[in-house]
């Protein structure tokens, strides 16, 4: 059965394409149910409609007044990823910190892609932060979500080689050709249950 997919966006939703790409040619045995957007103007929506997905903005604003306004707005976030049958919750470029209230409706189903070798560069501007740290190498990784912002145990990375003439957007750009190939590699390691988490480890099975 293919894995159902709930994925969360804020932006232009590459990475949501590189995903929609692999399912349809196959090297991802998925299905992507819905896509959430806390940005109404998120690019990735009019890409997501124009391939038939089912799109959706929740907008955080009605959710400010309440004293838990993280967590409702979260719940909402997750019963509507529920009710569309979704296993397994990708964010793909979604620049909200996810609250322990949606990443306990789906324990060890919720993954995120992070421009960087974490733990190196968690957080806002990972690739403006490599080349600030003077670092020779970064590149991405896919990791569980936990409660820590881009803590979660580690499923794949890539690497990049920086040059002395990177700026932020030529590095970016080719670190995100290897999010493309990488994020639906991880996610074909988990649509055949191949991941196995033992800690801050996750072992790939054979
Ligand atoms: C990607 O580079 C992704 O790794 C990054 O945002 C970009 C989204 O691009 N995510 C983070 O920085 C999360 N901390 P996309 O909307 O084109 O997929």
């Amino acid at each position: 059965m293919a894995l159902a997919l709930g994925v969360l966006i804020s932006g232009r939703g590459s990475n949501l394409v590189a995903i929609l790409d692999a399912i349809q040619e196959g090297r991802l045995d998925a299905v992507v149910k819905i896509v959430i957007t806390n940005k109404e103007k998120a690019g990735g929506l009019e890409l997501a409609k124009e391939r038939g997905i089912k799109t959706e903005f929740i907008d955080p604003k009605p959710f400010a007044q309440e004293n838990n306004r993280r967590e409702a707005y979260d719940l909402a976030v997750g019963n509507m990823l529920q009710e569309h049958g979704v296993e397994c919750v990708v964010l793909a470029g979604y620049m909200r910190i996810v609250t322990p209230a949606l990443i306990r409706m789906f324990p060890s189903k919720m993954v995120n892609i992070h421009p960087s070798l974490l733990p190196s560069f968690p957080g806002l501007d990972a690739q403006k932060q490599a080349l600030e740290w003077g670092a020779k190498v970064s590149g991405c990784s896919v990791h569980f979500v936990t409660e820590g912002v881009d803590e979660g145990p580690i499923i794949c990375q890539k690497s990049v080689v920086i040059n002395e003439q990177d700026t932020v957007e030529t590095l970016s750009g080719r670190i995100l050709e290897q999010e493309h190939q990488l994020y639906p590699q991880a996610l074909q390691l988990m649509a055949q249950k191949r991941l196995q988490v033992e800690g801050r480890t996750v072992k790939i099975l054979q």
